[in-house]
């Protein structure tokens, strides 16, 4: 084949939509199996904690040419399958009317616990205020190597509302769930206010080039399976419907990726988020989560991020244990609707060296007969 280049090159075809990745996210059958690495690009990375040294955290967020160079790193580093757009879940928060500082937890200006505080969120129209997300976007796009697909996210309406209301990060969300059962009302305007906002943020994201949209949903396992049905899916579900129509208005598919942490008690409601992959953390065993959630749903997950910081003898096996599972004996044969990850973020004491390995072993274990 010969190329012919001009001076206005029509818009070539997208090498990343046929990646392993995916296509396995579409339910495609793979030759191996995917890995990314939950907050891949992080204080575990000498290159990151190098721009870090010079830049403050969210100066890296608002600033594309930082938040491009972050989100490369590991994607040069760890020969990952995909890569996730340097951010945070909080970003959106300034447009709302809330400032965010890290301390380096985060400290929110103020906490929305009324119905008041409530009425005085603002719902932004995201390209007005996070452009830098979009801008970050469009040139991680351009830099990114051909064939590797751009994660864009979000957190979820359910975990940005947990941030509002309790002002910070919590180990038990009381203020949260204190509101949740002493004034639903304000609860679900509140998530409303939250599903707007996520819904303008993410579809712009899809917009400008992301093709796979995730939500963050790390606070959901707080919940009884009774009060995630009522305060949490409708809210994600009207998040992956918006991708889907957005992204079918552009003519592609953007596959959505729904994460929540200790879902074990209630995972069969995670298909109500309407997500085409299931993430999940290690509390459940992948063969148990499939029987759960029925066979068209991917999967994404869930090697315990701490078995990083044991031995590679260690290591292999466990994925190996994570790889098993996910197979389970009735998946077909290269297509076990699974993307490697581990089950929570990377932790900061984790070896890089380490990190490679387990996209090594995923690839070379996947690959082979089994
Ligand atoms: O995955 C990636 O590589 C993309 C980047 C990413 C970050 N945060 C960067 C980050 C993503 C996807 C997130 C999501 C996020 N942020 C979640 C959901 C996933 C999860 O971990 O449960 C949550 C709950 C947050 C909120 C948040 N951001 C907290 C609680 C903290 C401080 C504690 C901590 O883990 O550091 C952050 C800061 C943050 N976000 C850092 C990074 C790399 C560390 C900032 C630093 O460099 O000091």
């Amino acid at each position: 084949m010969r190329e012919i280049v001009t001076e206005q090159q029509p818009a070539r075809p997208d090498a990343a939509q046929e990646s392993v990745f995916m296509r396995t996210c579409r339910g495609q059958t793979v030759e191996r199996t995917p890995v990314w690495i939950m907050r891949q690009a992080g204080r575990y990375l000498p290159e990151y904690r190098a721009v870090r040294d010079r830049h403050e955290f969210l100066t890296c967020c608002h600033t594309p040419e930082l938040a491009c160079e972050i989100t490369l790193q590991p994607v040069r580093r760890l020969g990952v399958d995909a890569a996730i757009l340097f951010s945070d879940i909080l970003v959106p928060l300034p447009g709302m009317g809330v400032d965010v500082r890290f301390e380096p937890g985060p400290r929110l200006s103020r906490t929305v616990r009324s119905a008041a505080d409530v009425a005085h969120l603002r719902i932004p129209d995201a390209r007005e205020t996070t452009p830098f997300v979009f801008d970050a976007i469009r040139l991680i796009r351009r830099e990114l190597p051909a064939g590797i697909p751009l994660i864009g996210f979000a957190g979820a309406p359910f975990t940005m509302a947990a941030y509002l209301v309790e002002g910070g990060g919590s180990k038990t969300f009381t203020t949260l769930r204190r509101l949740l059962f002493s004034d639903p009302t304000t609860a679900h305007r509140l998530l409303e206010v939250c599903t707007e906002t996520v819904v303008s943020y993410l579809t712009e994201q899809v917009r400008a080039g992301a093709h796979a949209a995730m939500l963050f949903d790390t606070w959901a396992g707080l919940l009884a399976p009774e009060d995630v049905q009522e305060f949490v899916m409708p809210y994600a579900r009207r998040a992956t419907d918006a991708v889907r129509a957005v992204a079918e208005d552009l003519g592609v598919d953007v596959p959505t990726i729904y994460y929540a942490g200790e879902s074990a008690g209630w995972v069969e409601a995670c298909r109500d988020s309407g997500a085409d992959v299931i993430g999940l953390d290690w509390r459940l065993r992948l063969d148990h989560a499939r029987a759960r959630l029925g066979p068209d749903v991917v999967l994404q997950g869930n090697l315990d991020p701490a078995v990083l910081l044991g031995s590679p003898d260690t290591i292999r096996e466990r994925v190996r244990a994570v790889l098993h599972a996910a197979r389970g004996p009735a998946a077909r044969r290269g297509s076990a609707g699974h993307v490697f990850n581990l089950g929570h973020g990377i932790l900061p004491e984790t070896p890089p060296d380490h990190a490679r390995l387990l996209v090594e072993t995923v690839r070379e274990l996947s690959g082979g007969p089994e």
